[in-house]
């Protein structure tokens, strides 16, 4: 417990921000890091004085302007004769003896003082306001040049060189777009098809005024930007996003019903997005926004989206994340819940463990026989990071999960 920081009034703002934080690979390179500029990329002309070898769009993520390949980006061990207050931040280190116990003992002061049922209930009802009143404030603030993409995401990138042919992503969630403009900004592939989608209206406001919507300035690839709640179910009406924006009308025009939508149909996909057409979902920080409720509707919708082989990436809070073990009382949401709270802006947040996500990235398709596997997993990590504060001599402990799930059933509707 003496590890933690002090539990201050400013530490509920600084835990909010820390939230939106990025993830390991870049939370100690932020100093160094340069805005995403919006000039064309530099030409292999201009760099010149290089090694005249072809360089993939992998590569350029993470030089010129990035830590070296080869660099300990991302791999700082702390090994069992290191000072750990000789640097700022550590990687892949495990938990020491008693933070389990430490943890348990927060999460029940947690339990024991959660938000009355009526704020509860208000905070269910329109979650989708409480991130729009976020995106009125941050504009641009949380606007970063995402590096840590190349190395954990490597998928991703693959979509972008110049010869990888057509290709449909799918950014889930997509707040200011930190990750489909420095996205965009790398692509060579003329054939690239992003949609960047959110049920936050004002955000996805943000992403359509930005210069490099709807094509960047270097002419390649092409964005689509719409409002789109991940949980949504056909019989639910318009988003719950409360913006009167109606942006998911069914995509199968067949078997319709009077009112025009197909009456057997369990899925809702953004406008513009057919199912089995997409081969990259990215879900980054955004199924922790979810009610534990909404998990299964939202991966059958990313489910529906993806063509059999294609691949759904998930980046978000772990169980015991130093996020959480900062939360103070009253933000547990529902004792019946645990680990879903809501932080002083009225945005919910829930920290996961592997098991949670695995069993939801492994559940039979929805509508089928109910044998077999939605996905295939290829990944399902958890990464740790230390922070070192070097002047308090305080340790603070960030964990996120990471799942990487191929798509194997059959891609069509059910
Ligand atoms: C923590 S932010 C992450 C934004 C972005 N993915 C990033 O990594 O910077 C969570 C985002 O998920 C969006 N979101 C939350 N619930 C959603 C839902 N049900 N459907 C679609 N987007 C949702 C919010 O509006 C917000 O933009």
């Amino acid at each position: 417990m003496s590890d933690l920081p002090p539990s201050t009034p400013s530490d509920e703002h600084s835990n909010s921000l820390l939230d939106r934080l990025d993830p390991p690979s870049q939370q100690h390179s932020h100093d160094k890091e340069i805005g995403l500029s919006l000039e064309p990329m530099r030409s292999e002309k201009e760099t010149s004085l290089e090694p005249r070898v072809k360089r993939t769009v992998a590569d350029k993520w993470v030089q010129p302007h990035g830590p070296p390949v080869g660099s300990t980006f991302g791999a700082r061990l702390l090994g069992e004769d290191s000072d750990p207050y000789s640097h700022n931040t550590w990687d892949h280190v495990v938990l020491p003896d008693g933070f389990e116990q430490m943890a348990k003992e927060v999460l029940e002061v947690h339990r024991s003082s959660p938000v009355s049922p009526e704020k509860r209930d208000a905070f269910n009802a329109r979650p989708a306001e409480y991130w729009n009143a976020f995106y009125s404030v941050h504009s641009a603030a949380f606007f970063k040049d995402r590096r840590w993409l190349r190395l954990e995401f490597p998928e991703l990138i693959a979509c972008t060189e110049p010869d990888a042919g057509p290709k449909i992503v799918l950014e889930v969630g997509c707040g200011a777009g930190n990750t489909v403009f420095p996205l965009m900004h790398h692509n060579e592939n003329p054939n690239l098809i992003v949609h960047a989608t959110d049920y936050s209206k004002t955000a996805v406001d943000i992403v359509r005024a930005n210069p490099m919507y709807p094509i960047p300035p270097h002419g390649i690839g092409r964005m689509h930007a719409n409002v789109w709640d991940i949980t949504s179910t056909p019989g639910a009406g318009p988003s719950r996003s409360q913006n009167g924006d109606q942006t998911f009308p069914p995509s199968v025009e067949s078997e319709e019903s009077e009112h025009g939508r197909r009456t057997d149909q369990t899925w809702v996909l953004p406008k513009g997005v057919e199912p089995g057409s997409v081969d990259v979902i990215t879900v980054i920080y955004v199924l922790s926004a979810l009610h534990p409720t909404e998990w299964r509707q939202a991966i059958h919708n990313l489910y529906t989206a993806l063509k059999p082989g294609g691949l759904l990436l998930i980046r978000d809070y772990g169980r015991h994340d130093l996020a959480q073990l900062r939360i103070k009382k009253d933000r547990l949401l529902d004792p019946d819940t645990p680990n879903l709270y809501i932080r002083g802006d009225g945005t919910r947040v829930y920290f996961f463990t592997k098991e949670e996500l695995e069993s939801m990235v492994l559940a039979p398709p929805q509508g089928g026989t109910g044998k077999g596997n939605m996905f295939e997993i290829e990944q399902l990590g958890e990464d740790r990071r230390l922070l070192i504060n070097r002047k308090e001599r305080l340790k603070m402990y960030r964990i996120w999960m990471q799942v990487k799930a191929r798509k194997l059933s059959p891609s069509a509707p059910s």
